[in-house]
């Protein structure tokens, strides 16, 4: 059986008296729901994530962050070690997000030398993957998830002892409120699960999370989590309201 990973975006909000003020709420209402089967996850900006953490200490939220680079250290400017990040205790990295994809232009391979400077220097990679409206109108979405799970993946060969995390997030669903059926969902999930079996084998195919993010919100979570291959949700805006983020949480297995 998969854990349900119930994990948050916050992309580029909250001061730090914001963060303060969200995990006030968060972590007390959190006290009240049963987490039996699932890992709950907040990816803060980095800016906010050792506070974030110095917050959260002691309690079941997990921590991400939103992108990282490949090496250690060195002339990197702008970028953020996962050395760094794992000193501050995160354990997820959100990797080809498609804002990272549309409006900064990384392309597939550089997403794939970050997945794989993230995996080998200990941290669990989230592969974000997805179409864009254009790219499904011309019936180009399995085409278009098959060439990034494969270029995103191709430094990870041995995955037997090790954690990864595909996020299917349509382009087209993300910010919009429009939010992919379960079923158009479900289809891209089995299709992912596929070409993770073909990769990796059928045991470790089965044991990775596929999560579905695009206009998540506590009214269509139950809907998307009963299907067989969605093993959990990558929030974003709905995740910014703790009130929300926790209704989400709440969702019955
Ligand atoms: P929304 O939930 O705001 O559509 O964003 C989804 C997302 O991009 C999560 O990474």
């Amino acid at each position: 059986m998969r854990q349900i990973l119930l994990a948050g975006n916050w992309k580029m909000h909250k001061t730090l008296a914001e963060v303060k003020a969200y995990f006030e709420v968060f972590l007390k209402g959190l006290e009240k729901i049963d987490l039996s089967g699932k890992e709950i996850m907040i990816a803060p900006p980095f800016t906010a994530l050792a506070y974030s953490r110095k917050l959260t200490e002691g309690s079941p939220v997990k921590l991400g962050a939103q992108n990282a680079c490949w090496e250690e250290k060195g002339a990197f400017t702008g970028e953020i070690s996962p050395m760094m990040l794992k000193e501050l205790g995160i354990e997820y990295v959100i990797l080809g997000h498609s804002e990272r994809r549309h409006i900064f232009g990384e392309t597939d391979e550089l997403v794939a030398k970050r997945v794989e400077g993230v995996f080998r220097l200990g941290l669990t990679p989230i592969l974000c993957v997805g179409e864009t409206l254009a790219e499904r109108q011309n019936q180009k979405t399995l085409e278009v998830v098959k060439r990034q799970v494969e270029i995103g993946l191709k430094g990870i060969k041995e995955l037997s002892q090790r954690d990864l995390v595909i996020a299917y997030e349509p382009v087209w669903a993300i910010g919009t409120g429009i939010t992919a059926t379960p079923e158009q969902a479900e289809e891209v999930h089995s299709f992912i699960r596929d070409s993770l079996l073909r990769l990796y084998g059928e045991e470790i195919a089965n044991k990775i999370r596929i999560l579905y993010g695009g206009s998540v919100t506590p009214e269509n979570i139950a809907s998307l989590i009963n299907q067989p291959n969605i093993d959990g949700v990558l929030v974003g805006g709905a995740s910014l309201d703790p009130e929300k983020f926790l209704k989400i949480c709440s969702v019955t297995l």
